[in-house]
C-alpha cells in the first residue's frame, strides 16, 4: 500500500512489507555495493532514507536531486530509533527526471536567493515547514471561531467601496486598454471601469462584515485583501490574508478580551499541535522562539491608551528619528520602543486621535479620540487593528461629510445604523504578520508562497 513518510515515521509497526513511497530526491550517495537516496514527500520535514543493496540493478545514474521517484520495498524498524528507519528498495521507478543543474542543491541558500526561485522554494526544508505551518494555522483560526459559534462569511473581493478610506484601492477594470473610452474632453473615461461602475479590490471585508454581524451576531472573514501601497518594507505586502471577526452587541473592552483570547489560543495551538514546525523555527530561525510564545500565552497583554503611550515615549530617553507629540501616527521605532523596551510583550493601544484613524470608528466622549485598538508585538509591530464602530447614524454621517466621502455610495452602510442599530466591534489580524511573529521570520515575503509586493508578480 502507498504510505506517506510522516505516517511511516510515526507508526509503531515493526515491519512493513510491500509499501510504496513517492517523493522527490534530496540526496544520492552511490558506492559499489550500496546506494542511499533520501526522499521527501512533503508530508513532513523529515526525509526517508532509501537503501539500495544492488546498485547496478537500478537506473541510479539518471537520478538527480529534484527527481521524482516511486519506490516499492520493505522496512525493518530498529527499535526505539526513529532516525534509523530505512526502507530497503526492491523496485524503483523514475517518474520525472531532473537535470543536474537543478537549483536547489544540498546546501543552505539565502532567503533572498530563494525568493528569486519562488517556484522551487517550497521544496526546501524551511519553506516546506512554513507552508505546512500556514496550513495548520489556517485551520486553527477556523477551529477557534467554530468553537465560539462565529459564522464564517465570505465578503466580496471586487467592491465599489474603500473600507479604510485610505485611497489604497487597486482598480478593477473591464476597459479595453488598447481602446480606451474617452469623455467629452478627450480624457480617458474611467467611470466606465467595471461594466459602468467604478470598482476595486477589497482592502478589508469589514464593512460587509458589519452588515452580516447585524444579522447573524458573531461573524468572521478570512480571505485575501489588497493594498495599493507602494511601500517596500519587510512587513507590507500588496496582497495579504486578513482575519476579521465582527461582533454585534459588543463594545471595545469586550472585543479586546476576545482579541487576547484568540491570539493566545492560536499560540497555544502552534505549540501543541504544530510541534515539528515550532521546533524547527526554534532551532533554525530564531533561538528561543518557543519559549517566547509560551510566555505570551501565560502573561496578560499590556493595555494603554494612545495618550499614555505618547507620554511614555516623550518621557523616554530614546532618541527617535521621528519626533513624538500628541497627534502623530506611531512610527515603527515608537512601536518597537513600546513593545521591546517598555512592555517586553504584546501591548494593546487604545483611543487614538480621530484624525489618524478610519471614518467608521466610534467617537469618544472627548470628541478628540476614537474607540480604536491596535495590538503591537515585539519584532513585528502592529499585527491587529480594530475598533468599536460608530453605531449612531447622525454621528457617523457627520463624520463622513466632514471627510467629504461619497454618501450615496455608502448609504447601505449608513442604513445599518438606521434599522435596529447596535453597538458592535471588530478587528483585523494580518495572517502573515501572525506567522512572522510565531516563526521569527523577518520578512513577509517569506511566510507567503507567492508574495505580491511592488516588483514581484512573476510567480
Ligand atoms: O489596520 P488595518 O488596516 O485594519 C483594517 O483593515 C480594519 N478594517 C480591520 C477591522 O477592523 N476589521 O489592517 C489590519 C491588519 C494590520 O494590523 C496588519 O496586521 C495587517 O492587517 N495589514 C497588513 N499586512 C500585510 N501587508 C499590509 N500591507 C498590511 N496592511 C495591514
Ligand atoms: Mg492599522
Amino acid at each position: 500500500a502507498r504510505k506517506k513518510i510522516k505516517n511511516i515515521l510515526a507508526d509503531q509497526i515493526e515491519q512493513y512489507n510491500d509499501i510504496i513511497v513517492m517523493g522527490w530526491v534530496r540526496t544520492k550517495r552511490v558506492s559499489k555495493n550500496i546506494a542511499f537516496i533520501e526522499i521527501n514527500d512533503g508530508s513532513c520535514l523529515k526525509n526517508l532514507q532509501l537503501v539500495i543493496l544492488e546498485p547496478e540493478e537500478f537506473p541510479l545514474a539518471e537520478i538527480n536531486t529534484g527527481s521524482s521517484i516511486k519506490v516499492t520495498g520493505y522496512i525493518d524498524k530498529v527499535e526505539g530509533r526513529e532516525q534509523s528507519v530505512e526502507m530497503k528498495v526492491e523496485q524503483l521507478e523514475i517518474i520525472g527526471e531532473a537535470p543536474a543543474d537543478y537549483l536547489l542543491q544540498k546546501k543552505r541558500h539565502s532567503f533572498e536567493f530563494l525568493r528569486e526561485i519562488a517556484h522551487l522554494r517550497p521544496r526546501t526544508n524551511t519553506f516546506g515547514v512554513i507552508n505546512r505551518f500556514r496550513s495548520k494555522m489556517s485551520y486553527a483560526v477556523h477551529d477557534y471561531f467554530y468553537k465560539n459559534d462565529f459564522k464564517y462569511i465570505h465578503t466580496p473581493i471586487i467592491t465599489a467601496g474603500d473600507a479604510e478610506g485610505a485611497g489604497e484601492v487597486f482598480k478593477v477594470s473591464t476597459l479595453d486598454f488598447k481602446n480606451l473610452p474617452q469623455n467629452d474632453q478627450g480624457a480617458i473615461d474611467y467611470t466606465q471601469d467595471f461594466f459602468g461602475e467604478e470598482t476595486g479590490l477589497t482592502v478589508s471585508g469589514q464593512l460587509e462584515a458589519e452588515l452580516m454581524a447585524t444579522a447573524l451576531g458573531d461573524v468572521y472573514t478570512f480571505g485575501p485583501t489588497f493594498r495599493a501601497e507602494n511601500s517596500n518594507t519587510s512587513r507590507h505586502a500588496s496582497e495579504f490574508w486578513m482575519i476579521e471577526p465582527e461582533m454585534a452587541f459588543c463594545d471595545l473592552t469586550e472585543m479586546m478580551t476576545l482579541m487576547e483570547d484568540f491570539i493566545k489560543n492560536l499560540f497555544n495551538f502552534a505549540l501543541q499541535q504544530s510541534p515539528e514546525e515550532m521546533e524547527f523555527f526554534n532551532k533554525w530561525i530564531d533561538k528561543g522562539r518557543q519559549q517566547i510564545i509560551a510566555d505570551i500565552v501565560e502573561a496578560d497583554f499590556g493595555r494603554i491608551t494612545y495618550t499614555e503611550a505618547v507620554d511614555i515615549l516623550e518621557k523616554s530617553k530614546a532618541d527617535f528619528e521621528y519626533p513624538v507629540s500628541w497627534g502623530i501616527d506611531l512610527q515603527s521605532e515608537h512601536e518597537r520602543f513600546l513593545t521591546e523596551e517598555y512592555f517586553k510583550k504584546p501591548v494593546m493601544v487604545t483611543d487614538y486621535p480621530k484624525e489618524i484613524k478610519a471614518f467608521y470608528m466610534r467617537m469618544n466622549q472627548d470628541q478628540k479620540t476614537v474607540a480604536a485598538v491596535d495590538c503591537l508585538v515585539p519584532g513585528v509591530g502592529e499585527i491587529i487593528g480594530g475598533s468599536q464602530r460608530e453605531e449612531r447614524y447622525d454621528v457617523l454621517k457627520a463624520r463622513m461629510e466632514e471627510l467629504e466621502m461619497d454618501l450615496e455610495k455608502y448609504q447601505w452602510f449608513l442604513d445599518i445604523r438606521k434599522y435596529g442599530s447596535v453597538p458592535h466591534s471588530g478587528f483585523g489580524l494580518g495572517f502573515e504578520r501572525l506567522l512572522m511573529y510565531l516563526s521569527g521570520m523577518q520578512n513577509i515575503r517569506d511566510v507567503i508562497a507567492f508574495p505580491r509586493t511592488p516588483g514581484s508578480a512573476k510567480f
